[in-house]
């Protein structure tokens, strides 16, 4: 695998979204719990958040918990936290230093959420804001329907009457990020549930089989190469 060679290409995505899925049924196939499932599946988003960084890739969502997660059991829903307050600690030792922006979308005044969890996050977000490097962005406690609906009750709220497509997209947690480009899911669902319906109009979706604690750079570089094969027409005519 020719990293230099990918990363001088033109055609790289600049903003790549990661719906993480299959870290359940990874762990049912290998007789653990779902929990267990989880924890190499962040274990595996360390390694690939470093990799896209490494890459050159300026931007990365990362679709970790959606508003539709609280559905899931307490025990799972509980460990699933526990591991975004470690991710939070292990981004802070890891990123404080660097030119790295953390955005985290999603409601951090939701109360399901542990304080821990709100409280870090809020601090990584302001302790980055002004960092111009890479943008990552983590999605916890995020709806798309949601995102949209709190544009526009803030538009409301800021007696804005009516506004254009850039306007509004001030008003939502991507703001400061390139269009994304470019979503891969895990574990061959095609669906986006919940995830970035007003940035994903014109993204290229990618639903490689394998679940994401046994997505590594090899099956990344493949995604990598299938985006750069697509002809993004934009409703003209090209190529
Ligand atoms: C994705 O894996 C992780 C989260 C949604 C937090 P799942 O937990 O959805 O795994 P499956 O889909 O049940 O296998
Ligand atoms: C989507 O995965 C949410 C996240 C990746 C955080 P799910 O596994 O919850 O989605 P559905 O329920 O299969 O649509
Ligand atoms: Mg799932």
């Amino acid at each position: 695998m020719n990293i230099e060679k990918i990363k001088s290409d033109k055609r790289l995505p600049k903003h790549i979204g990661v719906i993480i899925d299959g870290n359940g049924r990874w762990a049912k196939k290998r007789g653990m719990s779902r929990s267990m499932g989880h924890k190499f599946g962040f274990e595996n988003l360390k390694k690939q958040i470093e990799f896209v960084e490494q890459l050159g890739i300026k931007n990365l969502s990362i679709y970790c918990f959606s508003t539709e997660n609280w559905n899931r059991p307490k025990e799972e829903v509980d460990y699933l936290m526990q591991l975004f307050e470690e991710m939070l600690d292990e981004y802070k030792n890891k990123y404080l230093d660097k030119d790295v922006r953390i955005i985290i979308s999603g409601d951090l005044n939701d109360e399901r959420l542990p304080l821990n969890v709100r409280n870090k996050a809020k601090e990584l977000i302001e302790l980055t804001k002004s960092k111009t490097g890479f943008i990552l962005n983590s999605c916890i406690n995020y709806g798309g329907r949601q995102e949209i609906l709190s544009a526009v009750n803030s538009l409301i709220s800021d007696n804005l009457k009516s506004v254009n497509e850039q306007q509004f997209e001030q008003y939502l947690y991507t703001k400061d990020m390139l269009p994304l480009d470019f979503i891969i899911r895990t574990s061959g669902e095609q669906r986006l549930s919940n995830f970035c319906p007003w940035q994903s109009s014109y993204s290229e979706l990618y639903f490689p089989k394998v679940e994401w604690p046994g997505f590594n750079k090899k099956h990344m570089i493949k995604a990598l190469k299938v985006f750069m094969r697509r002809n993004r027409r934009f409703g003209a005519i090209k190529g």
